[in-house]
């Protein structure tokens, strides 16, 4: 019989021989497109971020990582570690597939400081099942490693077995409760729903479980992956990621979907929800977000720009898959999550240019600045003063006359991010409803992305953008109708 334990090398050779993977991968990268300020992997692939943290004065983001190639592939953890969520330095492999239990991969989960100081890392060791007469196509538990520098992780093993041989139960989120430690796992019921089971233990190794916290009350939604859970001015807000859920309206048009439900919670009973599911970003590129505190009790979250449905053109390049900025969250009374960028991230952007008023005539188009492929941009509209039907800004338009365009459309009273004159990617349009005289947009322009934050925060925009050589304009373009914008500035991201 095959000894598959054997078969796997110790980890820290399985860490060395993938670092080395993406130190050969990173000498023939083309950074075309290769963000600027956000986080992406020195070359290969990535998706999720995992195990945020702060530790020992450190920010760290862990995520999820194939250094072997540019698609995914058997996942490892990469690293990243910051003093301030802006400057960001390169940490080496954190997790590989080394164990039975993940030697298949070492997929998404969640990091703590233990009462010892140390770092615990939580997460989901996968293997797969090639066996014809399971229905499961995955076996997954969650596993724990722990390090006292943050860098290096010496593995625990199986710290919650999969109870009844779930196809789908993974990621876990781990946070302290008063005395208690709780985990969170999503998984998928033996009746296809959606649910997030609920463990807590009082040492971070031996672990009870404690019951189904939430199940999704839509029928279509079988999964949810990467499960949050966290208090805000007297409500919690639990967040995942949906699997199967139908798209209604401009709402859940992705492959899959991210998003949040408020709710009331208590140890030892189930989430009580006071709200429907709303995403968490409106953009076709967003996917498994995960929160965390920072020392101050701010709450950040990182998002993955990406999902798996589609294929981007930076394949060819040597890298895929990048993190979007940090965005602080705070609850409005009417429990709308706001989000925006982390104010730490102001650092990285020149003196903003000011343009003050700017008025547009019928059809008019007014090229901003001759060059900005990467910055921020703030913007207010005068709605009550504007005519046009659609009234925007063209981002990284190159002299093919290729952009992406970000606008608002007052017919359907939405802002847009309209990808159909891009240069390469997805097609069509995202768009989320808002109301109000007047709309402030503040966008962040990188070499491959775009996100826009709307009204403070009330929703965000995430997307990629691959524009072709050369300048990149920013033009404003107000459509069938004049347009009023009552303050404009941008920023260029500092050298
Ligand atoms: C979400 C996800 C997680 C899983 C990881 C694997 O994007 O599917 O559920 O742990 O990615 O890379």
């Amino acid at each position: 019989m095959l000894d598959l334990n054997a078969e796997i090398a110790s980890h820290d050779s399985e860490l060395k021989r993938a670092d080395a993977s993406v130190d050969a991968m990173a000498s023939s990268l083309c950074d075309h497109w290769y963000p600027m300020y956000h986080i992406a992997a020195r070359a290969g692939w990535i998706n999720d971020p995992n195990g945020l943290a702060f530790h020992n004065g450190r920010y760290h983001v862990f995520f999820q990582h194939h250094p072997y190639g540019t698609q995914w592939g058997p996942m490892h953890w990469g690293h990243i570690s910051s003093d301030d969520l802006a400057h960001w330095d390169r940490e080496p492999i954190a997790l590989a597939p080394s164990i039975e239990a993940d030697r298949d991969g070492c997929w998404s989960g969640s990091c703590v400081v233990g009462d010892d100081g140390r770092l615990y890392a939580f997460y989901t060791g996968n293997r797969w099942v090639n066996d014809p007469s399971v229905t499961r196509d995955h076996l997954q538990v969650q596993c724990a490693a722990v390090s006292r520098d943050g860098t290096h992780f010496a593995k625990l093993g199986v710290v919650v077995p999969n109870r009844e041989g779930l196809g789908n139960f993974r990621d876990p989120k781990v946070w302290r409760q008063g005395d208690v430690w709780c985990m969170i796992v999503g998984q998928q019921s033996p009746r296809n729903r959606g649910q997030i089971a609920l463990y807590t233990s009082s040492d971070l190794l031996s672990w009870d479980y404690s019951g189904i916290l939430y199940q999704s009350p839509d029928p279509c939604v079988r999964m949810l992956e990467c499960p949050d859970l966290f208090f805000m001015d007297g409500r919690w807000v639990l967040c995942f990621s949906a699997m199967g859920m139908k798209p209604k309206g401009y709402m859940a048009r992705n492959y899959n979907n991210a998003g949040y439900v408020v709710g009331s919670w208590e140890l030892g009973r189930p989430f009580e929800p006071l709200t429907d599911f709303r995403p968490l970003d409106w953009g076709h590129t967003y996917y498994a977000p995960q929160s965390f505190a920072t020392p101050d009790g701010r709450r950040v979250m990182f998002g993955w720009m990406s999902d798996f449905s589609f294929d981007t053109p930076t394949m060819e390049d040597g890298w895929c898959g990048q993190l979007t900025l940090p965005r602080e969250l705070t609850l409005r009374d009417d429990n709308i999550l706001l989000s925006n960028p982390a104010r730490e991230i102001s650092c990285l952007f020149d003196v903003a240019t000011e343009f003050g008023r700017v008025d547009l005539g019928t059809d008019q188009e007014l090229q901003v600045v001759p060059d900005l492929r990467c910055g921020v941009i703030d913007l207010t509209y005068d709605l009550e003063s504007t005519t046009a039907e659609r009234t925007g800004l063209k981002i990284h338009q190159t002299s093919n006359g290729c952009h992406l365009f970000v606008a608002y459309d007052v017919q359907t009273s939405c802002v847009v991010a309209d990808m159909r004159c891009s240069e390469l990617g997805t097609r069509g349009y995202r768009a989320v409803p808002v109301s109000g005289h007047t709309l402030r947009l503040r966008i962040y322009a990188d070499k491959g992305s775009v996100e826009v934050f709307v009204n403070d925060g009330e929703a965000v925009l995430s997307e990629l953008s691959f524009p072709g050589d050369g300048a990149c304009s920013l033009v404003l373009a107000s459509e069938s109708g004049t347009t009023a914008i009552s303050d404009l500035s941008y920023a260029h991201e500092c050298d």
